[in-house]
C-alpha cells in the first residue's frame, strides 16, 4: 500500500498531505506518517511552519473504524495528536468536509485552524458508543468552550465551522482556494511565540456555572435513557472544568478503554458498517447507472403525500402534487407550509429556505401533469383495487423510462405492478410516518423491477437523506411483517393478565421509544380496522368499535387529558376482562420476561423467516430497519443482532417454552432453529 502521508513545500511552510480515501480515517499508516513528517519538519530548518491538510473529499474523519478491536498499532491516536501539539513550529489545520472525531482532535492538537465555510467538525463518538478519546473531552472544552463542546460531544452532531469560528474553534473562515489561505495564515503566524497550546490554556474554563451539567441533562433527558456513552461524555467535559489537564486526559483514556470492550460500544459500531451495507444492492453490477430525476410526482396530498413531497422539496427536486378536488389539496399543502414553518420557527431552516422549498411545488387537480415527473409516487389509502386503477392509468400518461412507485405498507408490488406495461419501472417506496422527519425508507422489489430502477431509488434516497434498505414483496415488508406478531402476542397477553402499562414498560424499559399500546394509541388503533362495529373479534375491533381510536381521539388502549397525556383506562381494563372470561382465559401472573419472549422473540422468529424467504439481503438490513423506522435502541444493534447476543438458541429455547401458548399458527423459523442447533449467529 502506497503511503498516505507525503509533503510538499511552498516557501517556508510545509504542508503535510493526507490521502487515505475515501475519508481521510486516521489508521495506523497516517498516524505513523503524520507523526516522522511532523518530527522531519521541526528538524528541517528550512521549515518555518506547517499545514495539514487532506486530500479528497473530506479532512480527517476521525479514528479508522475498521482497526477497532484489533491488536492497535502505534503510535496511538493520543500520541499522535500530543506530537503535534508540542511541534516547536506552527502547525495550522486546513479543514474541509467533516472534521470528525479523531480528525476533530488532530485539528485541535494544531495551533490553529483555518476552515471553508463549508466545513463542519464534530465529535460523533457517542454514536459508536465511545467519547473523543485523543484528548477532545479536555482541548475541547478549552477551545470551544464549555456549553459547545458539551453538546458537541454529547449529541454527536457536527457544528458548522460558522459555529465552531464564533466559538473560537476555528480561527480564521476562508472562501476559494483552502490551501492558499491556509499557506499565507501560516506565514503570518510564523514567528508567533509562544504558540497556543489548546491543552494549556484554561481561559474559557474561568467562571463555568456548574449547574450547566445538571441542566444540559434535564433538557436532553432522553439520550441519556439506557444509553451509557452519553452520560461518559458529560462526565469527561466536566471533570475538563474541575481538573488540570494532565489528569483529565488519564481519566479519559480510561474511560475511552471502558466504553470500548462495552457491548453498547461493540453494537453501535457494527450498526455503523450495517447502515452503510444497507445501501448496496445484491446482484446489481457497480456499472449500473441512475435514471435522471429532474421531477418528482405525488399522487395523494394528504398526511404521506405532504410529507413525502416535502422530502424532495428540501433537497431541490421540483414535486408536482396531484390530489382529487381542490379542498384536499388546499388542505394538504397548507399543512406542508405549516410544518416548514415551524421548522423556520426552531431555526433550523431559514424563511427563504422555506419560500425556496414551497416554490418548488406545484399543486394540481389534473392527473396528466404528471407526464413530466421522472419519479411519480402513489401515496393514497391502502386499498388494491383503487392503487391497480390508479397504475393503469398512470400507464397511459406517465412519460417512457418515468419510475412508478407505490408507497404502500403492506400490499403486493407485483400485482401493482401487473397493473401497467411496464413492470420493470415500477417498485415500492414505504416512507414511515412522518414521511418528512423518519429515516427510513424500504424500497420494495418487485419481481420485475429493473436494476437501475432500485439503483435510481437507493441514490435519491441518499439525496434526500434517508437511510434505505431493499425489501422483498411479502405482507408488511420488513418492518411491518415483524411488528405483526409483536402486535398479537401483545393483545394475548393482555386477555391472559399483563395491563397495557406492564407492557409497555418492559419495551420502554429495554430501549424502545414506546411500547406497543403506546404505539397502537399514537399510530390509531383503527388502522387496518374492518370498520364494522358489529364485528368485534379483538381487543382492538372493540376499542375501534366505540370510538376509543387513540390519541386523535384522546381514547385508545389509554385515556387521554387534553395534553394528551396518558393514564389506565378502567372502561379498557373492562374490555379486556370481558373478553378473556368470554374466551375462558384464566388470569394469570405475567412475568416481564415472558413479556419479552412473546413479543421481541416472535419478532426475532419472523426475522429469520424474512431472511430464508430472502425477503431481507441481510440480517443487518433488518436492523436498519428497526432501529430507523421504529426507534430500536441502537445500543442494542437492532432485533437479530440483538438475537445473537441473547443467542438463538436461548431465543429458541424461551419460544418453545411459550409455545403452547403462542397459539396454533405459531411456527418455527428453520433458519431459526438451524442457527439454534449450530451455535451460529445472523449477523456476525
Ligand atoms: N473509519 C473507517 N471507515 C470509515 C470511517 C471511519 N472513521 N468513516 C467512513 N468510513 C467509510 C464508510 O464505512 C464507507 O465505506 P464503504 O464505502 O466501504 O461503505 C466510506 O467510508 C464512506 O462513508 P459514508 O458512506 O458514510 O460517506 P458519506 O459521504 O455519506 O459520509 C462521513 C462521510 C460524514 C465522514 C461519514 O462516513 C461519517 O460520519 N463517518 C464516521 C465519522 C466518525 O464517527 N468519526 C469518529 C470515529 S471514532 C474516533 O475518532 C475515536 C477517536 O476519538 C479516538
Amino acid at each position: 500500500m502506497s503511503d498516505p502521508i507525503s509533503t510538499e513545500d511552498h516557501g517556508p511552510v510545509r504542508i503535510i498531505w493526507s490521502d487515505n480515501p475515501p475519508v481521510n480515517a486516521l489508521g495506523a499508516a497516517v498516524r505513523q506518517g503524520l507523526v516522522r513528517e511532523i518530527e522531519a519538519a521541526e528538524a528541517d530548518d528550512a521549515v518555518e511552519a506547517v499545514v495539514i491538510a487532506c486530500k479528497g473529499r473530506t479532512f480527517f474523519a476521525g479514528a479508522d473504524i475498521s482497526e477497532f478491536g484489533k491488536p492497535p498499532v502505534m503510535p496511538w491516536l493520543p500520541t499522535v495528536v500530543d506530537r503535534i501539539e508540542a511541534c516547536e513550529k506552527p502547525v495550522v489545520a486546513a479543514i474541509h468536509g467533516t472534521a470528525l472525531g479523531g480528525g476533530c482532535e488532530v485539528a485541535l492538537g494544531c495551533h490553529y485552524r483555518v476552515a471553508l465555510p463549508s466545513a463542519k467538525l464534530g465529535f460523533p463518538e457517542v454514536n459508536l458508543g465511545l467519547l473523543p478519546g485523543a484528548g477532545g473531552t479536555q482541548r475541547g472544552p478549552r477551545v470551544a468552550g464549555v456549553e459547545l463542546a458539551l453538546q458537541m460531544a454529547v449529541t454527536g452532531k457536527p457544528v458548522s465551522a460558522q459555529v465552531a469560528a464564533d466559538a473560537g474553534l476555528v480561527n480564521r473562515l476562508v472562501e476559494g482556494d483552502l490551501i492558499e489561505h491556509a499557506v499565507a495564515y501560516a506565514n503570518e503566524v510564523k514567528d508567533t511565540r509562544p504558540l497556543p497550546r489548546s491543552s494549556q490554556r484554561d481561559d474559557r474554563l474561568q467562571d463555568v456555572d456548574p449547574s450547566i451539567f445538571e441542566e444540559f441533562k434535564k433538557k436532553n433527558a432522553k439520550l441519556f435513557r439506557g444509553d451509557v456513552a452519553p452520560a461518559a461524555n458529560l462526565e469527561l467535559v466536566r471533570i475538563a472544568t474541575e481538573k488540570p489537564y494532565e489528569e483529565g486526559v488519564i481519566a479519559e483514556r480510561n474511560k475511552f478503554m471502558e466504553l470500548m470492550v462495552g457491548d453498547q460500544a461493540k453494537a453501535r459500531q457494527y450498526f455503523f458498517f450495517a447502515e452503510r451495507k444497507a445501501s448496496k444492492i445484491e446482484g446489481v453490477s457497480d456499472d449500473v447507472q441512475p435514471r435522471e430525476i429532474k421531477r418528482v410526482g405525488v399522487i395523494g396530498a394528504g398526511t404521506m403525500g405532504g410529507g413525502i413531497s416535502m422530502n424532495f422539496l428540501t433537497a431541490g427536486i421540483p414535486v408536482t402534487i396531484v390530489e382529487m378536488n381542490q379542498e384536499a389539496l388546499d388542505r394538504g399543502t397548507g399543512i406542508m407550509r405549516k410544518n416548514y414553518d415551524s421548522t423556520a420557527r426552531k431555526g433550523r431552516m431559514t424563511p427563504e429556505q422555506v419560500e425556496q422549498a414551497m416554490g418548488l411545488l406545484k399543486p394540481s387537480l389534473n392527473f396528466d401533469d404528471l407526464a413530466e415527473c421522472d419519479l411519480i409516487i402513489e401515496a393514497v389509502y391502502e386499498n388494491m383495487d383503487v392503487k391497480k386503477d390508479i397504475f393503469g392509468r398512470l400507464d397511459g400518461i406517465a412519460r417512457k423510462g418515468a419510475i412508478l412507485a407505490s408507497n404502500t405498507s403492506y400490499l403486493d408490488i407485483n400485482e401493482i405492478a401487473a397493473a401497467t406495461s411496464r413492470p420493470q419501472d415500477v417498485l415500492g417506496l414505504h416512507f414511515f410516518s412522518p414521511a418528512n422527519i423518519m429515516k427510513l425508507l424500504e424500497v420494495v422489489r418487485g419481481d420485475k423491477t429493473a436494476d437501475d430502477v432500485l439503483v435510481t431509488a437507493m441514490a435519491i434516497a441518499k439525496k434526500i437523506r434517508k437511510v434505505a434498505v431493499i425489501a422483498g414483496v411479502c405482507y408488511g415488508f420488513i418492518g411491518n411483517r415483524m411488528l405483526i406478531p409483536r402486535q398479537l402476542e401483545a393483545e394475548k397477553l393482555l386477555m391472559e393478565g399483563a395491563t397495557p402499562q406492564q407492557v409497555d414498560k418492559v419495551h420502554v424499559e429495554f430501549g424502545m421509544p414506546m411500547g406497543p399500546f403506546q404505539m397502537a394509541d399514537l399510530a390509531g388503533v383503527d388502522i387496518g380496522w374492518h370498520r364494522d362495529p358489529s364485528r368485534i373479534e379483538s381487543i382492538r375491533d372493540a376499542l375501534c368499535a366505540i370510538d376509543r381510536w387513540g390519541q386523535k381521539k384522546g381514547a385508545g388502549f389509554y385515556d387521554y387529558d387534553e395534553n394528551r397525556r396518558p393514564s389506565p383506562s378502567e372502561k379498557v381494563q373492562g374490555i379486556i376482562d370481558d373478553f378473556a372470561k368470554q374466551k375462558g382465559i384464566e388470569k394469570r401472573e405475567i412475568s416481564d420476561q415472558e413479556i419479552i419472549e412473546r413479543t421481541l422473540y416472535t419478532m426475532v422468529n419472523e426475522g429469520a423467516k424474512i431472511l430464508e424467504e430472502g425477503k431481507a439481503q441481510r440480517a443487518s438490513d433488518i436492523d436498519v430497519v428497526w432501529v430507523y423506522g421504529y426507534g430500536w435502541p441502537v445500543y442494542r444493534g437492532g432485533p437479530m443482532y440483538w438475537a445473537d447476543s441473547v443467542g438463538a438458541d436461548k431465543i429458541v429455547e424461551g419460544l418453545k417454552r411459550q409455545q403452547e401458548r403462542l397459539g396454533d399458527k405459531f411456527s418455527f423459523s428453520q433458519l431459526l432453529l438451524d442457527k439454534a442447533e449450530k451455535g451460529e449467529k445472523f449477523t456476525r
